[in-house]
């Protein structure tokens, strides 16, 4: 079977994205339980998560079944195609637990050998839908990125950027607690440096952010796959640019995103490569 155009694999990650994300969003529950901790206490799974990836298991299954699978809640599975589907079912779960607002659900499609590695894997497309908020983010590989909302579409374009000291800089932190006092020490060196920082947390849509000048930077250590896959495509097709925090290709180890013109300053103030 012949690899589709980009452009037509984004309009499939939009279809199954917009199904999810009115899933997790109509099937809320008042009161969001826990149903399980993966790896540390605060980093749960609610019932909802796991219904979420299996509908966009299942929907991708119908539309593409030699394509893979990758999903933040049960794992890898290997196919023919030489594609695999990155997928965050929640994206923001803690946010979506509380109540509020800021959760999406993130779908990319990737070229890769086996279990896709952002060292290595081509992305083709990708999704962010963010059911709270009525939009959705999209691009596919050359053709550019969109933000669709009741409004209509309008494409990206991600500005240079603001000198360092005016930049409104996004982060995450990890689930990890070791990790969480490495950033926060990175987090005192910077903020007296920038005009303030901002913790949304939902890497997806911090991404998008970038895309759209919310924010003038987001940087994150610590991310999986599946929560940057598709913003990255979004952030990159706006015309961010989006490293690790040497300059090398962004991943787990590190990834920084933000205009070409304060991309270099944020990098080095950051001084963690
Ligand atoms: C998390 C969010 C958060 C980021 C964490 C991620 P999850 O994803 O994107 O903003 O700081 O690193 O793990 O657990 O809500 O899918
Ligand atoms: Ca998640």
């Amino acid at each position: 079977m012949p690899t589709p155009e980009p452009a037509e694999l984004r309009d499939l990650a939009v279809r199954v994205a917009t199904a999810a994300g009115e899933l997790i969003s109509r099937g809320r529950p008042d009161r969001v339980e826990v149903a399980a901790t993966k790896s540390s206490p605060t980093d749960v799974v609610t019932a909802m998560d796991t219904a979420s990836e299996q509908l966009l298991r299942q929907h991708l299954r119908d539309a593409r079944p030699e394509d893979g699978f990758l999903g933040e809640e049960e794992g890898h599975e290997g196919g023919t195609s030489g594609l695999t589907w990155v997928v965050d079912p929640i994206d923001g779960t803690v946010n979506y637990l509380y109540g509020l607002r800021s959760y999406a659900v993130s779908v990319a499609v990737v070229r890769a050998q086996g279990r896709p590695d952002p060292a290595t894997w081509t992305v083709l497309a990708g999704a962010v839908v963010d059911p709270s908020a009525g939009e959705t983010w999209a691009a596919a590989l050359g053709a550019g990125a969109t933000l669709s909302d009741a409004r209509g579409v309008r494409t990206l374009r991600c500005g240079d950027g603001p000198e360092l000291g005016q930049a409104l800089v996004a982060t995450g932190f990890s689930y990890d607690a070791q990790r969480r006092s490495e950033q926060a020490a990175v987090l005192a060196r910077l903020l007296p440096r920038v005009r303030d920082l901002r913790r949304v947390g939902t890497a997806s849509l911090d991404l998008c952010s970038v895309a759209a000048g919310r924010v003038d930077a987001y940087y994150e250590r610590g991310l999986n796959p599946w929560d940057f896959a598709a913003g990255w495509l979004v952030a990159r097709e706006a015309g961010a640019v989006v490293t690790d925090f040497a300059g090398s290709a962004a991943g787990t180890h590190g990834l920084l995103a933000a205009g070409p013109g304060l991309h270099p300053a944020l990098r080095a103030a950051l001084d963690l490569g």
